[in-house]
Order: structure tokens, then C-alpha cells, then sequence
């Protein structure tokens, strides 16, 4: 039987734990706040709805969590998980003989297979109230999970637990599936008498099961997906987590990646086949690379394309940028956004490119600056040339046309334009364009004094 279901993922609280000016599930993990991790995972389920109560830093929750499918509720207070469900009555109300998926935000290692067997387990049970629960080696932080006389279980958190009581390892993970009428019925019974003085989502699985409705407990065999996130600590831990499950699956797809304990690469981000990863990388982003490349130590890129066979160089940095075919970049260079490698170019150590089309086999081989600057193919920039391109108000462009040779340690002031196969000699301050196939000097006459160094030591 398929039966509609709508979620609820609580975001309103704080995080007070996470010592952050900033609401804890907003944090990002490999490219993704926590909060449109977990959204992202209640998506694949299919829901009719899902809802978001939002509070604290309502507007930036709000503008972050991209998905045309949710919906947000405002939880003013944050009285606790029971209130803010409570929040969402008046949407839940419309829904009375649905499910109801209620899941914390800050559960972002969770996987949607293990919510699909809570779902599926829920529904062959029949159950009123199904909610997961794992064992840990250690509980500590979680409510605990308590079996009474007549089979009633209640749900202990730590704070309220007693020292026996902490010693249970088998925890609520905060992920809870309801028919909503039984759910509606049951939160005006929950009171705040407890150790935080809030109202707790926990306690409606007494109420539920005191009323001898049948409440289940899922228990999942992958304990380590549960990880809620209080502090800084189990970001760093989930994000571990997902960053092996990527790296995974991207060997899973023929890349090699030689050291995946320190190689960072977004969820988002997407890689073609026998491209080699060496250690310490980091692609960020939506970054995308083609077929065969070579990233060395130490590169980094931010939401840049790079096409096939490209070999990026150890200590790169390239955000916002496009490198085709057959490119070779770095040692230590750097593209900022905007810039465009054309196929077969190289770009060598220490230059620097922005907004910057940089043409076909053309080089930078060396020490370079290249801002606002349109390069044809086969150029030569020689080695320290730099674009002056910004007078302290304005920047303007530079355009250097194909088969130009411009001799190391060349000013290029812009506006300018050099033409076709023209050279300009070395250590060359250009501020007028150079025709097609001309050579431009600018040097002031070489004087040379005899003698010199002797009558300088005498004086
Ligand atoms: C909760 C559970 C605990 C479980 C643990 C799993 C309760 C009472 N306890 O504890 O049994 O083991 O999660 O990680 O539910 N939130 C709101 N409004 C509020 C309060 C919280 O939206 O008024 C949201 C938070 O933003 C968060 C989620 O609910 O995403 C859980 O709240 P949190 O304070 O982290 O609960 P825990 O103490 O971790
Ligand atoms: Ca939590």
C-alpha cells in the first residue's frame, strides 16, 4: 500500500552547544549546510510536503535551504522539540490520516535508505507511532531508551537520566514517523517538568503508548549515520564520514585517489574517469572535471571546470574558472574568478590570471600578472610580465592577438592592444598599441661610467 507521507524537519533551535554566532544547522559540511543535508535526504523519500520550522535566524534559514519543495513554519519561542512540532498544527491538521516523518535538522549524516526502512518498518508493523533508535558504545548527549511494566517505553534524556540510567546504550536518534491525528492528540498532554524546563517530542511516545496505541522502535543497523551534531567536534566526525562515502563513491567510478584520509572533495562536486588525485587536494563547489587530469599536492579549486587531460600542479589555487582540454597550470599558480585557460595552454609558477582568457597552446611560463587581459592563441608572455590594468579607478582591458612575443619584465598599460606576431623587447613599459608583426622598445639608453666602482671606494 503507498501512502502519502509529509515530513517535518526541526531547525528552529539555536545550537547553543556549537558556540557559533551563526544557527548550528547553517553550518557547512563539505559544501552543504547540515540543514539542506538532511532536506536533501527527505527528498529522495518523496514526500507530499516538507516543512521546515525555522526560529532563530528565521531569514537566514530561509534564504540558504534551496528546494522548491518546502515549505517553512515559524516556531517563535523555542520552548523545545515538542513545541515546535506543535508550531506546525496548523498545517499537520490538514493531513489528519497521513504520516508524519519528524526529523531534528542536525542529523546531516543520515542516509535515505535507513529513513526508508524506518518507513517501511512503521507500515508492515502498522504502527501509530514508529520512531529509530541505535545502540552506541557511547550514548552520552542522547535520551535513552526505557522499557516500563505492560511494554510502555518512555524516552529519558540525559540531563533528566539518572546515573543507572545513563549507562543505557540504546538512544533515540531523533527521527519519528506518526499518524498525524495521534501526533495532534498526544502534544497538549506534554509538560515541561523537566531538568531544561522544555517541552519534549520525547515524551509523546509514552503518551502514545500509555493510550494503547502500538508504538514501535526501529532499530538501525548503520549507528554510525546518527551522529546529531551539538558541537564542533561531531561536525568534524560527520564530516569525516561523508567525506568517505564520496570518496567512495567517486573510486567507485574510476578515480584514483591516492590518500582519501586528506583530500577534500564537495558533495556536489563531479569527476571523470582515471583522473589522479595525489594527497591534500581540495575541490569545492560545484567544481566539475573531465576525463584523465592530474591534480598534484596541494591544489585547490572552487566551483571551476576543467576539462580532459588537464594537469594542475602542486599548490594551485583556481576558483571560479574554466581550464579545457590538455592545459597544464602551476606550480603555485593562481586563477581567480573569471579566467579561461584555452585548450593546450600552460600556465606556470607563480602567475597569477584574472578575468583573463588566456588562448590555445598559448604560455605564461613564469611570474606573471595577467588582469582583464584577452589572449589569442599562441602568444609568449615572458617570464615577470605584468598587466597594468587598473589606474587606481578604473580597469581597462588588454588584448594581446595571436602569435605575439612579449619579452620578459614588459609593462603592459592598458587600454592596449598588441597586434598579430608582434614582439615587444624585454623590460618594455608599453602604454600605445603595436601593430601586426612590429617590434616595440621601450628602454632608455644603456650608459656605462669606466671606472666607477674604484672612485666610489676612494671617497
Ligand atoms: C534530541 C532528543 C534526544 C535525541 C537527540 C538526538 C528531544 C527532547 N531530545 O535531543 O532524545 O537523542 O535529539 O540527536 O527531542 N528544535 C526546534 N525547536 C526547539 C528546540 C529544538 O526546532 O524549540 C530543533 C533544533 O534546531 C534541532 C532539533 O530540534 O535541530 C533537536 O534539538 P536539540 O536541542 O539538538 O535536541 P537534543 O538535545 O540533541
Ligand atoms: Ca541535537
Amino acid at each position: 500500500m503507498k501512502q502519502g507521507i509529509v515530513a517535518l524537519v526541526l531547525a528552529a533551535g539555536q545550537g547553543t552547544r556549537f558556540k557559533s554566532e551563526r544557527i548550528k544547522v547553517l553550518h557547512k559540511i563539505m559544501g552543504k549546510s547540515m540543514l539542506q543535508l538532511v532536506v536533501d535526504c527527505v527528498q529522495k523519500l518523496k514526500p507530499e510536503k516538507i516543512y521546515i520550522v525555522v526560529g532563530y535566524q528565521k531569514n537566514e534559514v530561509i534564504r540558504e535551504i534551496s528546494s522548491p519543495y518546502v515549505n517553512f513554519i515559524f516556531q517563535q519561542h523555542q520552548l523545545g522539540t515538542a513545541h515546535a512540532v506543535l508550531a506546525s498544527r496548523k498545517f499537520l491538521k490538514t493531513e489528519k490520516e497521513k504520516d508524519v516523518l519528524i526529523i531534528n535538522g542536525d542529523l546531516p549524516v543520515i542516509a535515505p535508505e535507513t529513513l526508508k526502512s524506518l518507513l517501511t518498518f512503521h507500515r508492515r508493523e502498522g504502527n501509530c507511532m514508529t520512531f529509530m533508535s541505535a545502540e552506541l558504545d557511547n550514548p552520552e548527549g542522547f535520551g535513552r531508551l526505557i522499557r516500563c511494566e505492560n511494554n510502555v517505553i518512555r524516552i529519558i534524556e540525559e540531563k533528566d537520566a539518572t546515573p543507572a540510567q545513563k549507562k543505557i546504550k540504546r538512544i533515540n536518534v531523533g527521527v519519528y514517523v506518526c499518524r498525524i491525528e495521534d501526533l495532534l492528540q498526544a502534544l497538549p498532554k506534554i509538560s515541561n517538568q523537566n531538568k531544561k524546563g522544555e517541552y519534549y517530542l520525547t515524551d509523546v511516545v509514552e503518551v502514545i503508548s500509555l493510550q494503547d496505541k502500538k508504538t514501535g522502535v526501529y532499530k538501525t543497523s548503520r549507528p554510525e549515520e546518527v551522529l546529531g551534531i551539538n558541537t564542533r567536534l561531531e561536525m568534524a566526525k560527520a564530516a569525516e564520514l561523508l567525506r568517505d562515502r564520496k570518496i567512495k563513491a567517486l573510486t567507485d567510478d574510476g578515480v584514483t585517489i591516492y590518500d582519501p584520509k586528506n583530500t577534500w572533495i564537495d558533495l556536489d562536486v563531479r569527476i571523470g574517469m582515471d583522473t589522479i588525485i595525489y594527497s591534500s587536494v581540495i575541490v569545492e563547489g560545484n567544481t566539475r572535471i573531465g576525463n584523465s587530469c592530474q591534480l598534484f599536492p596541494f591544489v585547490h579549486l572552487i566551483n571551476s571546470r576543467v576539462g580532459n587531460r588537464v594537469k594542475i600542479f602542486s599548490s594551485t589555487f583556481i576558483e571560479e574558472s574554466i581550464i579545457e582540454d590538455d592545459a597544464k597550470v602551476g606550480p603555485f599558480a593562481h586563477l581567480r574568478p573569471k579566467t579561461v585557460i584555452r585548450s593546450g595552454a600552460k600556465v606556470g609558477n607563480f602567475v597569477e590570471m584574472k578575468n583573463t582568457t588566456f588562448g590555445p597552446r598559448s604560455k605564461a611560463g613564469h611570474l606573471t600578472y595577467l588582469g582583464d587581459c584577452e589572449v589569442e592563441q599562441d602568444v609568449n608572455i615572458g617570464a615577470g610580465t605584468i598587466s597594468c590594468n587598473y589606474d587606481g579607478f578604473k580597469k581597462y582591458k588588454t588584448y594581446i592577438e595571436a602569435g605575439a612575443f612579449i619579452g620578459s619584465g614588459t609593462e603592459l598599460v592598458a587600454p592596449l592592444r598588441i597586434g598579430k606576431k608582434a614582439y615587444i623587447g624585454a623590460g618594455s613599459t608599453i602604454t600605445k598599441d603595436v601593430k601586426a608583426e612590429a617590434l616595440a622598445v621601450e628602454r632608455a639608453t644603456q650608459v656605462e661610467k669606466p671606472g666607477w666602482t674604484k672612485r666610489k671606494k676612494k671617497k
